[in-house]
């Protein structure tokens, strides 16, 4: 922002955007707005300390929503001083940091009803399932003494099974790609060696590249790709005497082209994909758990469905239904909606076009998942496959092998995890016909025992979840940045927008908390700013 648009009240609103209340107040203090300065370089979560010094009742907050949008609002505005109460529609908190356990019942939109039968201990995080280190998800993970554990996302030896491959039969990853590797390296080195890449490359460079590929692709000396022990053994290397029997079924370059498995690798490189990655020990919702009873059990209300939302100069009113279906109203000088943008544009309002408009750019996507309870763990003893996914062509697009309780008796594999066309055609079927047929389609991976050690299913169509009705949301076009977001990223009222959806990392609780954080941030500063 250039200095001379930088009005005082302009600046101190920039600041408190990027840098939080605790910034913001620094600088008060630095402009002798503030009787005390606090140095700040990073984000500080509001926190009481800034009304003490402010002098300054703490003022009322209602949060529309205990998914983790709300929750992190509520509990970072809970140690600020605020009152806060969360409505929650649903019998829990955590939105879509869902894990199903045995007992667990969900009735969905088209009226299917499932009761989960997992064994105690075994579960399925059916929404959010994974953690990168760099999100701030672990840090309030830390905070809350959640602790968690790694979550494989690749393994070297789970499948891909995709139908071009020779005689439709499932690789192991490892050998997928070693010889997608060893193909492109052989393909590059050769055009390089053969001068087709001579305007590009100086002599030195194409010695280095073909020194690297090489190795990259583990090449002969003329470039050539064999094989390689990269690809696994049919008999491993042990002890004197068993130097091992490498694969020697290496395909031809066109059927690994053809088969199309080369799509696959750039997914374990993507930066909010890369291992290593984590889960909290015992299940995702552990997180939402957590902040529920920090922030005070008896401030976030369940059952709770808002139906009516209306600001005035004074404050916020929310019409709401109660647990008991009764008809309720509550007033706070403040609101923070959570909603998903398509069920909060529906509410009775007051909220404005341009609201409105925004909300409305926000569309929901549809994604599904399939829990497998198995009798027992035959991914890891027959096929030595301990987490991590399997990737297939057919609809049910990924199996996850579970990444907890290793060697233990029982387990539950994420049958599939699919979206759009697919995930709405699975939705539509009664539950027991999505099991059967995801188990037909995993039973030609990994053969009979997906079938017969089947013990019970579990499945999630995120798009007719009451009260969630979709799996995360896509912006028709626009980027969270776009100027039709602005009346929800610095709304001039009395109501703050957050969600995954309104941030730069959707469908991650990492989007959810920064976007909860720069609310409240907001807030806060309008609650100064009124003094
Ligand atoms: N964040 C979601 C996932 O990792 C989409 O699957």
């Amino acid at each position: 922002m250039p200095e001379q648009s930088l009005s005082r009240r302009n600046f101190l609103w920039a600041v408190g955007a990027t840098g939080g209340a605790g910034t913001m107040f620094a600088a008060m203090g630095a402009l002798g707005l503030a009787p005390t300065a606090v140095a700040a370089s990073r984000f500080q979560p509001p926190s009481a300390s800034d009304f003490h010094l402010q002098g300054r009742a703490a003022g009322s907050v209602v949060i529309l929503g205990g998914g983790v949008a709300g929750l992190i609002s509520a509990y970072e505005l809970g140690k600020a001083g605020y009152r806060v109460t969360v409505l929650e529609p649903r019998d829990r908190t955590g939105g879509r940091v869902l894990t199903v356990r045995g007992g667990d019942e969900l009735t969905d939109l088209r009226g299917f009803h499932q009761r989960a039968a997992f064994r105690r201990g075994q579960y399925m995080n059916a929404g959010a399932a994974r953690l990168a280190q760099w999100m701030v998800t672990l840090d309030y993970c830390r905070e809350l003494r959640v602790p968690i554990e790694v979550f494989t996302n690749a393994n070297a030896d789970a499948y891909m099974h995709l139908r071009p491959m020779p005689a439709g039969q499932p690789v192991r990853y490892r050998t997928a790609k070693a010889d997608t590797y060893g193909y492109m390296s052989e393909l590059l080195a050769k055009a390089t060696d053969q001068g087709a890449l001579d305007a590009e490359l100086t002599a030195d460079d194409k010695e280095i590249l073909t020194g690297f590929l090489t190795d990259f692709g583990d090449l002969g000396d003329r470039y050539e790709y064999n094989g390689s022990t990269r690809r696994g053994f049919t008999t491993w290397p042990g002890e004197v005497g068993v130097p091992g029997v490498a694969r020697a079924d290496v395909p031809s370059v066109s059927d690994v082209i053809a088969s199309g498995v080369g799509w696959y690798f750039s997914f374990e490189n993507g930066f909010d994909q890369a291992m290593p990655m984590f889960q909290p020990v015992g299940g995702m919702d552990m997180l939402p758990r957590a902040l529920t009873r920090a922030i005070g059990a008896e401030r976030v209300k369940l059952g709770c469905r808002v139906t009516a939302l209306t600001q005035a100069a004074t404050g916020v009113t929310v019409t709401y239904s109660d647990a008991a279906g009764r008809s309720r109203s509550l007033t706070a000088d403040y609101a923070i909606a959570t909603m998903p943008p398509q069920l909060l544009v529906k509410l009775t309002h007051n909220l404005g076009a341009d609201v409105v408009a925004a909300l409305s750019a926000a569309q929901p996507v549809s994604a599904g998942k399939l829990g497998l309870e198995y009798r027992s763990r035959w991914w890891e003893t027959d096929h030595r496959i301990y987490g991590g996914i399997t990737w297939t062509d057919t609809e049910i697009t990924q199996i996850w092998h579970p990444s907890y309780d290793y060697l233990g008796e029982r387990g539950v594999l994420i049958g599939y995890y699919q979206f759009g066309e697919t995930a709405d055609r699975y939705a539509a079927m009664p539950p027991k016909e999505r099991e059967t047929t995801a188990v037909g389609l995993g039973e030609r991976i990994y053969g009979a025992k997906y079938r017969t050690e089947l013990a019970s299913s579990f499945s999630v169509p995120w798009s007719q979840v009451p009260h969630v009705e979709g799996a995360w949301h896509h912006l028709s076009g626009h980027s969270p940045q776009s100027p039709v977001f602005t009346p929800l990223a610095e709304p001039a009222g009395r109501v703050f927008f957050a969600g995954d959806w309104l941030s730069n990392m959707p469908s991650w609780q990492h989007g959810a908390i920064l976007s909860a954080r720069k609310a409240v941030t907001l807030l806060h500063g309008r609650a100064l700013a009124a003094r």
